[in-house]
């Protein structure tokens, strides 16, 4: 089993430090883990094109951008979980993040039944960044396991907040609890 974390933010800051928190919970349990930090790779806009959506469902997941984005469509369809990490900008998710959801156009119908958690810090308020993220999920037919939200401005300071940590804590668990009790039916 995988769980692939993906970091909407472009400094090295609070997101990141919370994805990895509950990715190490996950590690802990032997699931494989890799968190894909969006500001290292080379992801250009959806040009739009729709030439992705041939084939409807049954798409066959090739997008006409030949850019890091096919690698990462692939880990995303190998894995049984992602969770996805935003600051909140403007109180909305990130566009580092909406531009890599936009880039998921060509695999997104392969999505369904995956689990799907969310981080999200600002500020002062979080906005429609959760939201955002579970329209998302709601659009891909996943499966919502839940969120840690926190409240913190400079670049690693949600690092100090020892109730987000049990927070993320408790979602690496969760995750787990989810992911084991899918494998038990299958
Ligand atoms: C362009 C921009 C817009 C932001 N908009 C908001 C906002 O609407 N509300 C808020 O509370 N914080 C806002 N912030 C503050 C960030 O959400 C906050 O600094 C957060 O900790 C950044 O997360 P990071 O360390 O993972 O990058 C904004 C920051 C930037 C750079």
């Amino acid at each position: 089993m995988k769980v692939v974390g993906v970091c909407g933010s472009p400094r090295k800051g609070n997101t990141e430090w919370m994805l990895r928190r509950i990715l190490k919970i996950v590690a802990q349990h032997d699931i494989d883990t890799e968190l894909i930090l969006l500001r290292k790779h080379d992801i250009r806009e959806c040009n739009g094109c729709l030439k992705c959506e041939a084939g409807g469902a049954e798409r066959k997941g090739i997008c006409t951008i030949k850019d890091d984005m096919h690698d990462i469509n692939t880990k995303l369809l190998e894995a049984e979980a992602m969770v996805l990490g935003t600051p909140v900008y403007f109180e909305m998710l990130s566009g580092l993040l909406k531009n890599f959801i936009d880039r998921t156009d060509a695999i997104w119908p392969k999505l369904e039944g995956k689990l799907i958690a969310g981080t999200a810090v600002a500020e002062e308020g979080i906005g429609q960044a959760v939201d955002n993220l579970k329209v998302y999920c709601a659009v891909c037919k996943m499966r919502w396991v839940g969120e840690v939200t926190a409240l913190a401005k400079e670049r690693n300071e949600v690092a100090r907040y020892k109730d987000i940590e049990q927070s993320l804590n408790a979602l690496g668990k969760k995750i787990v609890e989810e992911l084991n009790s899918v494998s038990n039916v299958l």
